[in-house]
């Protein structure tokens, strides 16, 4: 009953939509008809305002975090945290308030990966700088940064939690189908270029 609980509170909690609420109280225009059409940080950058941007990403990942630590901390138990952050996932891509179109769930990772294991979740953000850095395309520090985490639930010992970052690892590719074909295609926009 308890792991519902946490899952349904999850997924209520990821599926709000910040790269919607934020351009739409900003005046920023419809981000749905944007660069991407993406709800998330990278496309919320695309209308030019970089404060929009970061609330964004710091929203977007702090639901994923939160979700995480409120579960751990009322439940006291760590299967219920990674459920709700598996579920903050899911709120974030399939939101149900946009008829299941969401986003494609980087940030909500981030923050989530943080909030499970800060130092698995370090690594992932170094791994997408470290991709960002060399390609300057958004999708590729993303891509980059979810292949990477069962790697380093491995490498440092967590092995608690390789299952739940290849789920989300699947989620987040599942949902990046679209760049990974541009990306195939040659293209995907860099960042600060126009798409
Ligand atoms: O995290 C989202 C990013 O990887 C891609 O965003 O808007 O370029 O499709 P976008």
């Amino acid at each position: 009953m308890t792991l519902l609980i946490w899952t349904v509170l999850g997924y209520l909690l990821g599926s709000v939509p910040f790269g919607i609420v934020i351009t739409r109280a900003m005046g920023l225009g419809d981000l749905r008809q944007i660069g991407s059409g993406n709800i998330g940080a990278t496309n919320v950058l695309r209308t030019g305002s970089k404060p929009a941007a970061l609330a964004t990403l710091i929203l977007d990942s702090g639901k994923g975090a939160i979700a995480v630590l409120l579960a751990r901390w009322l439940s006291g138990d760590d299967s219920a945290a990674q459920l709700a952050g598996l579920a903050a996932m899911m709120g974030h891509c399939f939101p149900v308030w946009l008829g299941f179109r969401g986003g494609k769930g980087m940030a909500t990772f981030l923050g989530t990966m943080l909030a499970l294991a800060w130092p698995v979740g370090l690594l992932c953000c170094a791994t997408w700088a470290v991709a960002f850095a060399i390609s300057r395309i958004s999708s590729v520090g993303a891509l980059a940064a979810v292949a990477s985490a069962a790697p380093w639930t491995l490498v440092l010992g967590r092995t608690d939690l390789t299952i739940t970052s290849l789920i989300l690892t699947f989620v987040v590719l599942y949902r990046h189908k679209e760049n990974i074909a541009r990306l195939r295609a040659g293209t995907e926009p860099r960042v600060g270029k126009k798409s």
